[in-house]
């Protein structure tokens, strides 16, 4: 059993939180003021990570379709948006307050004992009522502060979509089956915000809404097949960002616990270190939204099938992903410690590192001098860090870093740790012997010489 697995999932989040912090992927939100719930800052780092998952889903959801159409809709919408989705009368929690410590909980969430006994979990004191909690963070637009400027931060990059099918509709003339995909920023007022980006208060998302005919009858499931391929398409997605496949599961929602819009959904299940838990979803969402969409805003939202001269209003199968939850499955997946020690010639008992899949990680390559005191070193190695940064790349991404900070086993240490698959270092065996480099890989500690002509080629097929 290795480290990692031993440790319990708090302390494996915990080093998780830690590594992240130390090395500049993902901080506290506003931390200097003490933090504020539910909110996360990504550094550098963190900012890399994330992008190469957005550059890996836009590739493959929209770039590589020639059915789906990218938009980037404002996070405020008219109000009505949110009444005609069903948000403003629905979009709530179960929430109860302690009439003592007056923290407050999600009824749904609470255990056995509170739930019969009506008791709070933090002091035991009495717990209220259950409220009805609406989720969604509302302002006002403008300088009244009337219900008529009332507007609310997106819960969801959705309805962006669905009051933009008009104007994709008129502008592209697309014909069906297609989709609109976004990926932004969504807010939800969570009651209780937990376990580091699983569920926050900002958060993006990764949406597509795929527009497709309505069934003709009650017996027709023409539908699923389209909902078929989107299940084959999020697990492509997932082996895309380098998801173990054993560690995501299945869920079909029963009647009675899906979203008001859906029909049939499937949640994809993660297994996290704080249990299983949703990672993404698929709704068959059927015509609820433009429907609702028609009638609140009075615009024809029906599509006319010029093959079939018929015009109705389309169905809609929506898979949804949480880019941060991706971000915090890759992390969590890619996390291990071992015994490093004894590979790395150096009395650390514990090294730890990220296997991350180079696709994602941050950095694909890093340069080194062995020793940065040596002009003639660190000169050498710049050269052969431009002359990778330049030849070498992934899908049209370089990732490439130079580093000459601390001793060698320290920048080893940091470059394991924030998941660079391959070290090249350039020693004086490199000047004095022109004896090529050596490739030192993040998995094994291994370490290989290559000869700079053979340089590119040996990282490119590696990775
Ligand atoms: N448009 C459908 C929709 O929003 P959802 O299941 O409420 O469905 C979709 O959210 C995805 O957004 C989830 O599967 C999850 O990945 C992510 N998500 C939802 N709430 C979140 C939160 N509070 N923090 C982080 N990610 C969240």
């Amino acid at each position: 059993m290795s480290k990692t697995q031993e440790k319990d999932g708090d302390n494996v989040m915990e080093s998780i939180i830690s590594l992240c912090k130390r090395r500049g992927f993902i901080f506290q939100g506003s931390e200097i003021y003490g933090g504020l719930a539910g909110t996360w800052d990504y550094g550098p780092l963190g900012v890399a990570l994330k992008n190469n998952i957005k550059k890996l889903w836009w590739k493959r959801f929209v770039d590589d379709r020639d059915d789906m159409y990218g938009v980037d809709a404002a996070i405020l919408m008219n109000q009505k948006t949110w009444e005609a989705s069903g948000h403003v009368g629905g979009f709530a929690d179960p929430l109860v307050e302690c009439s003592k410590c007056k923290h407050r909980f999600r009824a749904d969430q609470l255990d056995a004992e509170a739930t019969t006994k009506k008791k709070c979990p933090d002091c035991d004191g009495k717990l209220g009522e259950t409220k009805s909690f609406n989720m969604m963070f509302k302002t006002h637009v403008g300088a009244g502060e009337d219900t008529a400027s009332v507007s609310y931060l997106r819960p969801e990059t959705a309805q962006g979509m669905f009051v933009n099918f008009k104007n994709i509709v008129d502008s592209f003339h697309p014909k069906l089956p297609f989709g609109l995909a976004q990926i932004g920023k969504a807010f939800r007022n969570e009651i209780a915000p937990r376990d580091f980006l699983f569920r926050a208060r900002e958060f993006e998302q990764m949406e597509i809404e795929y527009f497709i005919k309505p069934p003709k009858d009650a017996k027709d499931s023409e539908w699923k097949k389209t909902f078929d391929n989107f299940v084959g398409e999020i697990k492509a997605f997932m082996a895309d960002v380098g998801l173990d496949a054993k560690k995501v599961h299945e869920l079909e929602v029963p009647d009675g616990e899906r979203a008001h819009y859906s029909k049939h959904t499937i949640d994809f299940e993660f297994d996290w270190p704080f249990g299983r838990k949703e990672l993404y979803g698929l709704a068959y969402r059927t015509d609820f939204d433009l429907k609702q969409h028609s009638d609140f805003s009075k615009v024809d939202l029906s599509y006319f099938d010029e093959d079939a001269k018929e015009r109705f209003i389309p169905h809609c199968i929506e898979p949804s992903f949480g880019l941060d939850r991706t971000v915090l499955a890759v992390l969590c997946d890619a996390y291990r410690e071992d015994d490093m020690g004894a590979l790395d010639k150096e009395k650390v008992e514990k090294r730890i590192f990220l296997k991350l899949a180079p696709s994602v990680a941050p950095y694909k390559v890093a340069v080194f001098p062995l020793l940065k005191n040596k002009p003639e070193l660190v000169k050498k190695a710049k050269e052969v860090f431009e002359m990778i940064k330049k030849e070498f790349s992934i899908k049209g991404v370089s990732g490439v870093t130079f580093d000459d900070n601390g001793n060698i086993g320290k920048r080893y240490r940091r470059q394991d740790e924030i998941g660079t698959p391959y070290c090249v270092t350039i020693d004086f065996d490199t000047l004095e012997k022109s004896a090529g480099v050596t490739v030192r890989d993040r998995d094994t500690g291994k370490q290989e010489r290559v000869t700079e002509g053979e340089l590119i080629d040996f990282l490119q097929n590696k990775l």
